[in-house]
């Protein structure tokens, strides 16, 4: 299984893993043998995806529907192969992990290429192709696979602009979430997501999405949407980061405080429940997906001050739902703490 990675990522080389990072390929190999007629009988291939697209969240398990058939039907239908792992080839930077366990094609009857995947991952996200190749005949079809989540900005500690597209990779995991694609910011700028500052996406491309265009964010003169830097130079140009979050195995809280607390005080505010500060995916997520809402501002394990806010209200921030920052204050300020308790341990 290490050889077709190492093949496939030669093949296409890193340019182009690159340039699709959330497009996954897989193939049902039905080799010819003796079976040229098939070409010259008039006899198609078809191959179709039941779904367009699929949406789940982080650790489910999902069927990406496929199935192919032939007209005119076959007289003699040919024996399918047997699927396992090996035949389900990735394209892109993430073959080795696909092909590692947690994914299978199904084959319940003839003409199924259903792809069964357990305990989907953050990084999941993206556009599966499903490719049967028979003799000299190739059709595909692609299943859009979405996991439900929440899009945010984030920033290094020393302000806008300090990150690159590695260090940026870095800061989305350390928080609990991995890169956005431009589908989820696209999807976020729908739902109406608002941000000036422009940031990393997981295709190496840095945009940002514009609702409400104002002079400061490019002139009041365009059209709100999804404004695009294109594709930045990885190491050298500097931006901040769209980062990706998804559903909690876990629970995030705000501890009351007997006293305000520094960030290291809050640190073990959290070990003394068995948990550990939350990080901003976590609190992100606790905000969409789980609906938190608290007007105090707690520490986060980046070392920022934020709080959750789905109904709006007096004294608790603007006038839209969002989850409010004060930045990075000094680590010897004063505040209430957001803690993370993971699923295993809230049993
Ligand atoms: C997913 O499938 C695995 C193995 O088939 C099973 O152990 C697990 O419980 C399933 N998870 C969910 C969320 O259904
Ligand atoms: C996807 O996420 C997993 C778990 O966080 C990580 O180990 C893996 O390296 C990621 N893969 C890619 C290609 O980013
Ligand atoms: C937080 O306060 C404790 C005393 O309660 C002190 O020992 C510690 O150095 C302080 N930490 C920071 C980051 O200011």
């Amino acid at each position: 299984m290490m050889i077709c990675c190492i093949q496939t990522l030669l093949l296409l080389g890193a340019q182009l893993a690159l340039s699709i990072p959330n497009n996954f390929f897989y193939h049902n190999f039905r080799k010819g043998n003796g079976n040229k007629e098939i070409h010259f009988s008039g006899v198609k291939l078809h191959v179709d995806s039941a779904q367009p697209a699929v949406f789940a969240a982080t650790g489910d398990n999902v069927t990406l529907p496929c199935r192919f058939w032939y007209e005119p039907e076959l007289t003699s239908p040919r024996e399918p192969r047997r699927g396992h792992e090996t035949d389900v080839v990735a394209i892109g930077s993430r073959i080795c992990l696909l092909v590692r366990g947690r994914v299978q094609i199904r084959q319940d009857f003839p003409g199924d290429a259903t792809l069964v995947m357990t305990n989907l991952m953050l990084n999941d996200t993206g556009r599966y192709h499903c490719e049967v190749v028979d003799g000299l005949e190739d059709k595909s079809t692609s299943v859009y696979l979405e996991l439900r989540g929440v899009v945010f900005p984030y920033q290094h500690p020393r302000g806008h602009y300090h990150l690159s597209f590695l260090a940026a990779q870095q800061a989305c995991e350390q928080q609990a979430s991995t890169l956005a694609t431009f589908s989820q910011l696209f999807q976020s700028w729908k739902e109406g997501l608002n941000w000036c500052n422009a940031g990393w996406l997981a295709d190496g491309t840095v945009q940002y999405p514009m609702t409400r265009p104002r002079v400061p964010c490019g002139g009041d003169g365009l059209a709100p949407g999804v404004r695009s830097y294109g594709r930045r130079h990885l190491q050298l140009h500097r931006y901040d980061v769209f980062c990706f979050s998804s559903t909690l195995q876990g629970k995030v809280y705000y501890r009351q405080p007997s006293h305000t607390m520094n960030l290291t005080e809050a640190q073990q505010a959290c070990q003394e429940d068995g948990a550990q500060v939350a990080k901003v995916g976590q609190l992100y997520a606790a905000w969409k997906l789980s609906v938190l809402d608290r007007c105090d501002a707690g520490w986060l394990a980046d070392g920022s001050v934020r709080y959750p806010i789905t109904r709006p209200r007096r004294n608790c921030g603007p006038s839209e739902p969002g989850v409010r920052s004060f930045g990075f204050p000094p680590p010897q300020h004063k505040h209430g703490v957001y803690c993370y308790k993971s699923g295993d341990e809230l049993m």
